[in-house]
């Protein structure tokens, strides 16, 4: 496949996502600059013009009349390289089990960590690549991917390098994040473990990784060792991002916004006094609905909450072998009808403030003029379709970086 010159026109609705290049909070959320009848112009893989009327005549032209045209999804949080399935789970959490009485049944994080420990390469590689697949048949053209279902310094690696891999050799773009302290092998106290994180994996795990993160939670890592181990990344050069107050509020919010992490995600637990740390911080708010609604969780984070007080939101999709779901559009939905977010601070959350979440807002997100052509072309009028027309996949082309795929 390659780049060809392409004009997009006609579209019924072009959502730019035109605004200042910092995550978008409050009212900027729901202010996604959209083009009527609208057209894109692109030159190897960036767009050079967009506008109404375009005079540019490359040999391939798209009509998209009645279309819908967006940046394609950025999905900035994910457990992509894992092996294995735990869809036997699904009968214990219908017995009422939570999901600390499942890791503790030996299932949950422990039991894929065996399974990917003893994966080979080439399964690892292939199992996740066909979820990477689904990811960009529904419209995910950037994506983030965790560590983390290794726990010893070997597989920890073997998962990075597997990510690289993946991101050499298919269309979607992954950011890696090292997430060593998902959880605490059974080999080690968690003491001993958060030791071994930082001495031995984190100087190894410098120039594969970006960004480091911590399953900071009651039972897991305790607030003061997420700390320790933040600190000890950026000393490696790692941003810090948190998993923060999922199941209980351990302070995670606050400790997000004091270590300078890019984001702080699930938040269902949070406090005000933590929150509010964050938006005066500018820590985006990683929003994972997929995750309350695996666990039939009556309660979902206070997103709305959340853009009042003036957190950058963005969401996510959590992909992981808890909650298995590749697909943005299934996310926006559940943003918009359990959380309460408009259509519009959806799409913002699921695009641009997502391309902030990891860092990549300066060629990503948005489709202006210099940007790269990431973008997707929805079989719906308008936007609102996304929560609204649900269980289908809206997404009928995709174009990365300047190739229709
Ligand atoms: O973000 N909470 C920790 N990690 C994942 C779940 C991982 C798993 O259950 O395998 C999450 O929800
Ligand atoms: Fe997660």
């Amino acid at each position: 496949m390659e780049t060809v010159d392409i004009l997009i026109k006609n579209a019924n609705e072009i959502i730019t996502l035109k605004g200042p290049n910092k995550p978008r909070t409050k009212k900027e959320m729901s202010d996604i600059g959209i083009i009527n009848k609208g057209s894109i112009a692109i030159k190897d893989g960036i767009i050079v013009d967009i506008g109404k009327n375009l005079n540019y005549k490359p040999k391939t032209t798209i009509d998209a009349k009645g279309k819908t045209v967006m940046p394609g999804f950025v999905d900035p949080h994910t457990h992509l390289v894992f092996a294995g399935s735990r869809e036997f789970e699904l009968d214990w959490k219908l017995k009422g089990l939570s999901y600390m009485d499942i890791l503790k049944k030996g299932g949950g994080i422990v039991y894929t960590v065996n399974e990917t420990r003893n994966a080979t390469n080439n399964d690892l590689l292939k199992q996740s690549r066909a979820r990477l697949d689904n990811m960009l048949s529904y419209g995910t053209t950037t994506c983030e991917g965790k560590s983390g279902y290794g726990l010893n310094t070997e597989t920890e690696l073997r998962i990075l390098k597997t990510q690289k891999k993946l991101n050499e050799t298919h269309p979607v773009d992954i950011v890696s994040t090292f997430l060593g302290a998902h959880a605490i092998p059974k080999e080690y106290k968690t003491e001993e473990y958060v030791k071994i994180v930082i001495n031995e994996m984190l100087p190894k795990v410098k120039g594969i990784a970006q960004y480091c993160d911590v399953f900071c939670e009651k039972g897991v890592f305790t607030p003061s060792q997420s700390k320790k181990i933040l600190e000890a990344g950026k000393s490696h050069g790692l941003i810090p991002k948190l998993h923060a107050d999922e199941i209980v509020d351990t302070g995670g919010a606050a400790l997000a916004a004091e270590v300078g992490a890019i984001s702080a995600d699930h938040l269902l637990m949070s406090n005000n006094k933590g929150l509010n740390e964050m938006a005066k911080k500018a820590t985006i708010g990683v929003m994972l609905p997929g995750t309350p609604f695996s666990l039939m969780m009556k309660e979902y984070a206070d997103a709305r909450k959340m853009i009042d007080l003036g957190i950058p939101i963005a969401l996510a999709t959590d992909l992981n072998p808890n909650c298995w779901i590749e697909n943005m559009q299934f996310i926006i939905q559940l943003a918009c009808l359990n959380m309460k977010m408009t259509p519009a601070d959806a799409v913002t959350a699921a695009t641009f403030n997502a391309a902030c979440a990891i860092g990549l807002n300066d060629t990503i997100g948005s489709l202006e003029k210099g940007k790269q052509a990431d973008i997707i072309i929805l079989d719906c009028p308008n936007h609102m379709f996304l929560p609204y027309h649900y269980g289908i996949n809206l997404v009928e082309t995709i174009i990365k970086k300047g190739i229709i795929i």
